[in-house]
């Protein structure tokens, strides 16, 4: 009896923690931050399929319409989300702060949608952020200073939209950045002297 309930007991602990350590789906934190997003955005996601173990569902159209994770970040467990292109998906909403709970994001193309509203200031708090796409949608008011300590950046498209307002300065620190796109929009001013210092520039 008592070897019985000890084998029972070790199944029941290789099972947590294979689930736990060995686990191949995506992390809590980020199913919760992807369904805050999905409502922001006016998307609609099939959550009753994991986005990391179901690609034919989550990625349905590989730089148009995908959910991609990386399940080998080093250092971490499980999976998480390091890109989303939601392109020419008639997004009706506005874009989301929550995007930044989704730490390991590299990319985001959200290239011609209905999206509205302001950029977020919260995401001046990515960390991994590479490539960012918001060409062709309806987005008003400033780009926010705090756009400027993302340096990891190098791609920033915000062509076809309508912002307004100076160019912060502090777009003078992407210390990474290659390419600003901001054509067709209602800036206004004179262009940061401090963009004088981005020497890794190579399309403005
Ligand atoms: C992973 O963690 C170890 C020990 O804390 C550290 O030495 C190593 O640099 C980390 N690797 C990465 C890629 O962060
Ligand atoms: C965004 O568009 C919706 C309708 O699609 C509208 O109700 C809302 O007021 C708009 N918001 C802004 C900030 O323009
Ligand atoms: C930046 O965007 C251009 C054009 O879409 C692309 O060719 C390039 O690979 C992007 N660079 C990065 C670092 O994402
Ligand atoms: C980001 O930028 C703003 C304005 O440039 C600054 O006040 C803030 O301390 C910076 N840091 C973070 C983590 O947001």
């Amino acid at each position: 009896m008592f070897f019985i309930r000890l084998l029972l007991a070790s199944a029941v602990t290789f099972c947590f923690t294979s689930f736990v350590f060995g686990a191949t789906v995506l992390v809590d934190d980020e199913i919760r931050a992807l369904r805050d997003i999905a409502k922001t955005l006016g998307k609609y996601w099939n959550f009753d399929e994991d986005p990391c173990s179901a690609p034919s569902v989550w990625a349905r159209d590989p730089k148009n319409d995908a959910v991609n994770c990386n399940c080998n970040i080093p250092n971490t467990t499980g999976c998480h989300v390091v890109s989303i292109y939601l392109k020419e998906q008639s997004l009706p909403g506005t874009l989301p702060p929550e995007l930044v709970n989704l730490p390991y994001l590299e990319h985001i193309d959200l290239t011609r949608n209905y999206l509205n509203g302001t950029i977020p200031p919260k995401w001046g708090s990515f960390t991994r952020l590479v490539d960012v796409s918001l060409l062709g949608n309806r987005l008003t008011g400033t780009i926010p200073k705090e756009l400027g300590n993302i340096s990891t950046l190098k791609n920033l498209t915000l062509e076809f939209n309508m912002l307004s307002g100076s160019l912060p300065k502090e777009l003078g620190n992407l210390m990474n950045i290659e390419r600003l796109h901001f054509t067709s929009n209602y800036f206004t001013g004179e262009v940061p002297e401090t963009f004088a210092g981005l020497t890794t520039m190579k399309d403005l």
